[in-house]
């Protein structure tokens, strides 16, 4: 069918941070899950009539079993997400549609992406769409009608639809990256919404400029309005429509230092989420549109083959070492926020579930100890009973020898007379 698989060994890519950092937490919680159902075994055993431990304490234990349960399942789903904003038509989905290697996502001139469309790996490898909160699975096909602009039945723009996409033929889907494209942030006043709903979780952030023009203050406010919401959000900024440039070269390198300047100001001194420097790593010149083209023809799939402007080769790089910044800083930041908050919570567990066994434990203890010392009071009245009667036996043995003594006496008196 024309689908040519993805080199499947991508040990060197950064998002093994991510995916080695995954599996050794549920591999952990595995352990734990364990350990709190042995837990649970321990304390029914020591539970009921004449038991050390009481119901309570073993509905306590037993209750960390969801828990673990839950947490397992947030982890088995837990990936790393990347959100796309800019204004209408510079290339948003687009730039999405290159870094999954192939036309998966509606572009084209005007106003295209009308909703949210989260690009995902789908577990049986087949691919379709779901909206928000229906379960039905609908034809791949129909993501130019649902998430188009221009068609009858689309969806309302801030409604999500779940773009299902086989893992095997993307490595960023099958290392468990998730790519949300949106509507340009210039067609609504509804931005608020549009954070709380589909930002809040995301671990990046990339702006895609239009080098065509330079940013603007619809795109800055929207940033502006995500980092009160997020502490030190993510960004990244592709001034795309960089082919652009091979039309006008003689003023390329001014026009690439205004937008880098910038760029770079926004990011460090207007929102303040890096320094000078790092935002320098964050900005990349590229096109989407060449970036696409050429994965299109790698992988053998029709493609109009117009000839592509002059630089198009140093314009892929730049778009290749945009990808692995991205995937360094996805993986890295995806790693802190989502698994630094369970292993914590792994720790707690395992504290907890302990420190009720050790309850038990103490209980069992003192009842023991309880035991012995019943033990040795009944033993110290036994020998005072029996000093007691020593006594006795020692005084009767007296009194009875003296009786005899005064008989003796009596006897021979009479005698003797
Ligand atoms: P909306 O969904 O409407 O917000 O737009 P978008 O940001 O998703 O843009 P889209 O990817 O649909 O691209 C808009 C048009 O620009 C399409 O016709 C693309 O082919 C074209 N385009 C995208 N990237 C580039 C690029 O790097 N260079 C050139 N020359 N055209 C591009
Ligand atoms: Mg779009």
């Amino acid at each position: 069918n024309g689908a040519v698989r993805v080199n499947m060994s991508n040990v060197d890519s950064p998002l093994q941070i991510f995916v080695r950092a995954k599996k050794k937490i549920n591999d952990i919680f595995v352990e734990i899950d364990d350990y709190v159902k042995d837990a649970v075994t321990f304390m029914h055993a020591v539970t009921g009539e004449n038991g050390i431990a009481t119901p309570q304490d073993l509905a306590n234990v037993e209750a960390y079993v969801s828990k673990v349960q839950a947490i397992r399942e947030v982890l088995k789903r837990d990936h790393m997400k990347v959100a796309f904003f800019g204004r209408t038509s510079n290339g948003k989905s687009t730039v999405i549609n290159a870094m999954l290697h192939d036309k998966i996502l509606p572009s084209g001139i005007g106003h295209t992406t009308n909703c949210f469309l989260q690009v995902e790996g789908s577990d049986n490898d087949e691919a379709f769409l779901r909206t928000d909160g229906s379960e039905e699975k609908l034809n791949v096909q129909s993501v130019s009608q649902l998430g188009h602009a221009l068609c009858a039945s689309r969806l309302q723009e801030c409604s999500l639809v779940h773009v299902y996409w086989p893992r095997e033929l993307c490595a960023l889907l099958r290392d468990d990256v998730v790519l949300v494209d949106s509507p340009g942030v210039d067609v609504t006043p509804n931005l608020d919404e549009w954070i709380d709903k589909y930002c809040l979780d995301a671990d990046v952030f990339v702006l895609v400029a239009n080098a065509e023009s330079t940013l603007m203050v619809t795109e800055k406010n929207f940033f502006h309005k995500v980092s009160t919401k997020i502490s030190q959000p993510n960004i990244f900024i592709l001034n795309n429509r960089w082919d652009a440039s091979a039309s006008e070269p003689e003023y390329l390198d001014q026009v690439r230092t205004q937008h880098a300047n910038r760029c770079v100001d926004f990011l460090s001194r207007e929102l303040r989420v890096c320094s000078p420097k790092e935002a320098e790593e964050r900005i990349f010149f590229i096109s989407a549109k060449e970036a696409l083209l050429t994965r299109m023809r790698e992988r053998e799939k029709p493609v109009s083959s117009p000839i592509l402007a002059e630089g198009h080769q140093v314009r892929y790089f730049e778009f290749v070492d945009f990808e692995r910044k991205f995937e360094e800083c996805i993986s890295k930041s995806a790693v802190r926020t989502k698994f630094a908050q369970h292993s914590r919570r792994g720790k707690n567990i395992a504290a907890e579930v302990m420190a009720a066994l050790e309850v038990v434990y103490n209980t069992a203890t003192d009842q023991k100890a309880a035991k012995v010392e019943k033990q040795r009071v009944l033993h110290e009245q036994l020998s005072a009973i029996e000093d007691q009667l020593t006594t006795i036996t020692r005084q009767m043995k007296d009194k009875i020898n003296r009786m005899v003594e005064s008989v003796e006496h009596k006897v021979s008196l009479t005698l003797s007379q």
